[in-house]
């Protein structure tokens, strides 16, 4: 007997924050909710929240709390999430974690699991240098790392159009990291004092992760 669970992916980065909880969505059917996600669907077709994110989002920088809260409540309105979600990217600010704590609250679910990505700055810049994405389906690739069976295909849904981020350069991902060390970083305190964090060594390969991430959850889901 299995039941929902839901988590929170902490990390910086480049951490491994969507690959993994792409990988946990397909093996334990979760529902990944990533903030950047919704911010860059928002960005794209141009809604109010989108416009005010797009400069300080090409910037490295957070989004204010108010638009972020706005477009997960959003999300979070959707049926699907019954089904367990990851929280990918969310929460990032101290104010972040508190409106999480109060939305839980007021709709009787709960957080089961923070899971904090263990990682070191230094490789991070390496690793969202090279990232790519499918733009057909959103899966994530690397130039070193991870590169699809099929040079220029995609592995899952066989599109050869890729994209890059326009924050993904060298120079946006230390501001990236500093605004992850001086604001989300004191999340882990935060989540420790609630015994709800475990921490996951996440320098290791992508499949060795998830086989750890997944014994995690595992035993979440049996109870
Ligand atoms: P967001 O989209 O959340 O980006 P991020 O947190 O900077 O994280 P990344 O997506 O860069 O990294 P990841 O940990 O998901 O790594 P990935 O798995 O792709 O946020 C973007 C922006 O939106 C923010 O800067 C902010 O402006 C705004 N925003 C979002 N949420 C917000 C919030 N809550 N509040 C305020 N603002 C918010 O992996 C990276 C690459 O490495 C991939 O190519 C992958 O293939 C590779 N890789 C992964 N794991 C490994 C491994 N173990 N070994 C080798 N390579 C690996």
């Amino acid at each position: 007997m299995t039941r929902p669970v839901n988590l929170i992916l902490l990390g910086p980065p480049g951490a491994g924050k969507g690959t993994q909880a792409r990988m946990l969505e397909e093996r334990f059917g979760l529902v990944q909710l990533s903030t950047g996600d919704l911010l860059r669907g928002a960005v794209a077709a141009a809604t109010p929240a989108g416009l005010a994110a797009k400069a300080v989002m090409e910037a490295g920088e957070l989004v204010s709390d108010e638009i972020v809260l706005a477009v997960l409540k959003e999300r979070l309105a959707q049926p699907d999430v019954g089904k367990g979600v990851i929280l990918d990217g969310f929460p990032r600010t101290e104010a972040q974690a508190e409106a999480l704590d109060a939305l839980m609250d007021e709709t009787g679910g709960k957080i089961d699991c923070v899971i904090s990505l263990e990682v070191e700055d230094d490789a991070m810049v390496a690793r969202v240098s090279g990232r790519y994405t499918c733009a057909g389906c959103g899966e994530g690739y690397h130039d070193e790392f991870k590169q699809p069976a099929t040079a220029g295909v995609c592995d899952q849904c066989q599109s050869t159009e890729f994209s890059r981020r326009a924050d993904d350069n060298a120079e946006t991902v230390r501001t990236r990291l500093e605004a992850y060390h001086t604001q989300t970083a004191p999340l882990i305190s935060y989540y420790r004092g609630r015994g709800t964090l475990v921490g996951v060594p996440a320098m290791a390969d992508i499949d060795q992760i998830a086989k750890d991430l997944g014994k995690v959850v595992s035993g979440l889901m049996r109870g």
